[in-house]
C-alpha cells in the first residue's frame, strides 16, 4: 500500500494551492486524472477578485458577494474569503503570476457583474492559465509527488474516519490503495452533467460523488450557474471581462435590452439577472438564431488585442467571427456549480480526515448566484486553508492501515464491469443525461420539466446495470473511466433535480416559472442532500448571517 500524510485529489488551483500550503515536512502528494496544467482552472478567463483598490474594502466585497448570492451564502465564510483574498493575490504575485498592470504599474483590475468596484485582477483573458502555470512551477520547485493520470474510484472510510483512496492508474492500468492521514478533495465542478457547458470534459463531479457516497451531504446543488455569454454552438466561455471592458449586449432590434432588466448596472448586473434577461429575449423572439449579440467593436482593435486576445481567437476559430469587425453570437450556458460537498470555512467535512475545497466544495460563499471572479478567489483562499488545516490534522493522528477489503471490493466491482457483455455504453447514457438536463433544468424551470428530468435519470440509472465496456484492456482504458464518471454525474444530477423540485421559490440561479418569487420566510436555508439507496434524502440547515441582514 502507498502511504502519504496528505493526499490531494485534483491538481487545479485549489488542489495545487492546498499542496503548497501543507507543512513541507509532511509527505504530501497530489493525484489527478489529467496532467496538472490540463486541469479546468486553466480555462478561467476574466479575473480573480480581491479588494486591492484604494477606495475598495474587503467588507464592500463581502457585501457584494452576499447580496449577489441572494443572501444564501454563509457570511462567516464570505468574510473570510474577502478579508484574506488580497493577501492571497499578493502571494500569487510573489509566486510568479504575471498579472496585467494599470498605468501606475499596479495589478490592474476590471469591473465584473454585481461588483461595486473594479475588483477582478486579471492576466489579459487568460487569468486561470497564468495562475495554474505559476502554481505548477512552485509544485515542481518543491518536488511534490504528483500521481498524473490516476483516477480515484472510492474513498476508504472506516469508523467515520477517512483513511485514503482507491485509485486506478490510467496509463498502466491497475487499482491501488493509497492510505493517507488526510484527504483533500479538489476535483472541480460537475457542469458536464449538461450536454453543453463551458466546462472541460473532465468536469464530471467526481469529488462530489465520492464524498456523497461516503456519507457527506451535498449542499445547495440546485444552484447551477448559467454564464450569460457562451459561444454559439460550442458553448465555449466568452468572458464577462468582455462586458467589463465595455462590451454591449444587443437583441435582433439592435437594442441594448439590459436597459429593460437592470437599467443601472446594464450588462454588469449579476450573472443570474443577465442570463434570465437573455433567456427572455430569445424566448420572446428577439434573439438572433438562438443567441443575442455581444458587441465589442467600439472598444477598437488595439484594446481587444491587448485585453481580450483569447476571446478574439476563440470567436474566429469556433464561430468564424472577428469581434474587431462583427458582434459575437452568445447565449447562456451551464458554467458553475454553486453547491457541492458540504464543508465549514476550514474546508472540513462531516468525515474526520476528509476535506474539500474549490468548486467541488460548498462552504458556502456563493449562495444562490456566484459573482464572476469569486471562483478563482475561492480556490486560492480555501485551497490554502485546506492545506493548512489538513496539515494540522495530519500531525495529530497516528498511522492506521485501512482494511484490505476496500481494494478487494473495488477490484471485484471493476472486474464485473469489464467482464460484462451487452450493448449499453456509457457515452450513450451520458449524452441522454446531458440532453435531459439541458431540456429540463436550464435557466427556466417548472415542476413538470424537473419531474421529466427525474424520470429520465431514474431510467438511466436502471440501464447502468447493463453497462458494458468496449475496451477490456488495462492501458489507457477511457471506457472504464467514463463509466465511473457517468456514475458520479448521475449522483450529481439526482441531487440537482431533488433540490430544485423541493425548493418552491426563485432565488439567483434557481428560477422556477411556477414559483417566480424569492421566499425568505420559507426558503432562506441550505439544502443538504444525503445519499440513500433509493435516492437523495433532503434536509435543511440555516444560513449563517453575521453583518448583512437579508433585503
Ligand atoms: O467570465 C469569466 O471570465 C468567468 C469568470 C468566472 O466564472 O469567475
Amino acid at each position: 500500500m502507498i502511504h502519504h500524510d496528505i493526499l490531494i485529489v485534483g491538481a487545479g488551483l485549489a488542489g495545487m494551492r492546498a499542496a503548497l500550503a501543507a507543512p513541507p515536512h509532511l509527505s504530501v502528494a497530489v493525484l489527478s486524472k489529467v496532467h496538472p496544467v490540463r486541469s479546468h482552472s486553466v480555462a478561467a478567463q476574466g479575473g480573480i477578485n480581491a479588494a486591492l483598490g484604494d477606495k475598495d474594502s474587503w467588507d464592500a466585497h463581502a457585501f457584494d458577494t452576499t447580496k449577489g448570492g441572494l443572501y444564501l451564502g454563509d457570511q462567516d465564510g464570505i468574510e473570510t474569503m474577502c478579508r484574506e483574498g488580497p493577501g492571497d493575490i499578493l502571494e500569487l504575485e510573489r509566486m510568479g503570476v504575471i498579472f496585467s498592470r494599470d498605468d501606475q504599474g499596479r495589478i490592474a483590475q476590471r469591473p465584473f457583474g454585481g461588483a461595486g468596484f473594479p475588483r477582478a485582477c486579471y492576466a489579459a483573458d487568460r487569468t486561470g492559465h497564468a495562475i495554474l502555470h505559476a502554481l505548477y512551477e512552485q509544485l515542481m520547485k518543491r518536488g511534490l509527488k504528483v500521481y498524473e493520470e490516476w483516477y480515484v474510484t472510492a474513498l476508504m472510510v472506516e469508523d467515520g474516519v477517512c483513511r485514503g483512496v482507491i485509485a486506478w492508474d490510467i496509463l498502466h492500468g491497475g487499482l491501488h490503495a493509497l492510505s493517507a492521514k488526510a484527504v483533500i478533495l479538489a476535483t472541480g465542478g460537475s457542469s458536464r452533467v449538461f450536454l453543453t457547458s463551458t466546462n472541460a470534459v473532465i468536469n464530471t463531479g467526481d469529488g462530489m460523488g465520492l464524498a456523497y457516497r461516503a456519507g457527506v451531504p451535498l449542499k445547495d446543488m440546485e444552484f447551477v450557474q448559467f454564464h450569460p455569454s457562451t459561444l454559439k454552438n460550442t458553448g465555449i466561455l466568452i468572458t464577462e471581462g468582455a462586458r467589463g471592458e465595455g462590451g454591449y449586449l444587443l437583441n435582433t432590434l439592435g437594442e441594448r435590452f439590459m436597459k429593460h432588466y437592470a437599467p443601472e448596472q446594464m450588462e454588469l448586473a449579476t450573472r443570474s439577472t443577465v442570463s434570465l434577461a437573455i433567456g427572455r429575449e430569445i424566448a420572446e423572439g428577439r434573439g438572433v438564431e438562438g443567441c443575442v449579440l455581444l458587441d465589442l467593436r467600439h472598444l477598437g482593435r488595439e484594446r481587444i488585442l491587448e485585453r481580450l486576445p483569447q476571446i478574439r481567437q476563440l470567436s474566429l476559430d469556433f464561430a468564424g467571427v472577428d469581434p474587431v469587425e462583427s458582434p459575437i453570437p452568445v447565449r447562456p450556458g451551464a458554467h458553475y456549480q454553486m453547491g457541492g460537498v458540504s464543508t465549514n470555512q476550514w474546508t472540513e467535512t462531516d468525515i474526520a480526515g476528509l476535506f474539500a475545497a474549490g468548486e467541488c466544495a460548498c462552504v458556502s460563499v456563493h449562495g444562490a448566484n456566484r459573482l464572476g471572479g469569486n471562483s478563482l478567489l475561492e480556490t486560492v483562499v480555501f485551497g490554502r486553508r485546506a492545506g493548512q488545516r489538513a496539515g494540522e490534522y495530519a500531525e495529530t493522528v497516528n498511522w492506521h492501515n485501512p482494511s484490505g477489503s476496500f481494494l478487494r471490493d473495488e477490484q471485484s466491482r471493476l472486474q464485473r464491469l469489464v467482464r460484462r457483455k451487452g450493448q449499453v455504453w456509457a457515452w450513450e447514457l451520458l449524452g441522454e443525461l446531458g440532453e435531459a438536463m439541458n431540456q429540463n433544468l436550464g435557466i427556466f424551470r417548472t415542476r413538470a420539466s424537473m419531474a421529466n428530468a427525474q424520470e429520465t435519470i431514474q431510467l438511466l440509472k436502471d440501464r447502468t446495470r447493463g453497462l458494458t465496456l468496449r475496451d477490456k484492456g488495462q492501458t489507457f482504458n477511457t471506457d472504464l473511466i467514463q463509466a465511473q464518471e457517468l456514475g458520479f454525474l448521475l449522483d450529481v444530477a439526482e441531487t440537482i433535480v431533488a433540490g430544485s423540485l423541493a425548493r418552491e421559490e426563485s432565488r439567483g440561479a434557481h428560477y422556477r416559472q411556477d414559483f417566480p418569487r424569492r421566499d425568505d420566510a420559507n426558503w432562506l436555508k441550505h439544502t443538504l442532500a444525503s445519499w440513500s439507496s433509493t435516492g437523495p434524502n433532503l434536509s435543511y440547515t440555516p444560513v449563517k448571517i453575521t453583518r448583512f441582514p437579508p433585503k
